[in-house]
């Protein structure tokens, strides 16, 4: 298994006590994501931004979790044979998880290369395939997390802080 982290500058400390001590959540959201469905896809990260929206939070850190959700819920529907994003909002932060069923990536560092896809024909028609999604969710997050091998599973996750 690959495995990527990336760390925001000064945010190492509130990850590592995150990870180490994550206690009880407030809320939890479970959607699944379903393979090549660009109407379902998108569903999941809306919903937990109205939710944070009606939680006061921040319209700056709310564009950013919106952002990377979406495009890791696109992923999901576009490159793998479906999965679920998993969300667990704490007082502080939201955790956001996607687990799909593979076929996994091969080469974590070149998917996160700015303008690498391998986006096919009908995900590139709808407008998707930039090869900007996996940059992105690294630019919004103050943590992201990816595990993965070719031929297995993805896991991509992110935590972004409210304040
Ligand atoms: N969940 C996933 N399962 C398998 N491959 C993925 C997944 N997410 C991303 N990838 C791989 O990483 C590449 C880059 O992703 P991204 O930056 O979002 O660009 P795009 O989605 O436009 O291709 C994808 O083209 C794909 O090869
Ligand atoms: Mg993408």
């Amino acid at each position: 298994m690959a495995e990527y982290w990336y760390i925001a500058e000064g945010f190492e400390e509130k990850v590592q006590s995150f990870l180490t001590n994550n206690g009880e959540s407030e809320v939890d959201m479970m959607f699944t994501v379903p393979e090549k469905d660009f109407n379902t896809a998108g569903k999941g990260s809306s919903e937990v931004k109205n939710l944070l929206k009606r939680l006061g939070v921040e319209s700056g850190v709310l564009r950013r979790i919106a952002v990377a959700s979406y495009e890791a819920e696109i992923n999901v529907a576009a490159h793998s044979q479906g999965g679920v994003m998993h969300s667990a909002v704490f007082d502080d932060l939201i955790h956001v998880r996607f687990e799909d069923e593979g076929p996994g990536i091969g080469d974590i560092e070149q998917a996160m290369v700015p303008g690498f896809s391998t986006a096919d024909d009908l995900v590139r028609e709808l407008g998707f395939g930039a090869g900007l999604g996996l940059p992105n969710i690294k630019k919004n997050s103050d943590a992201m997390h990816i595990v993965s091998e070719k031929g297995s599973s993805t896991l991509v996750e992110f935590i972004i802080f409210f304040a």
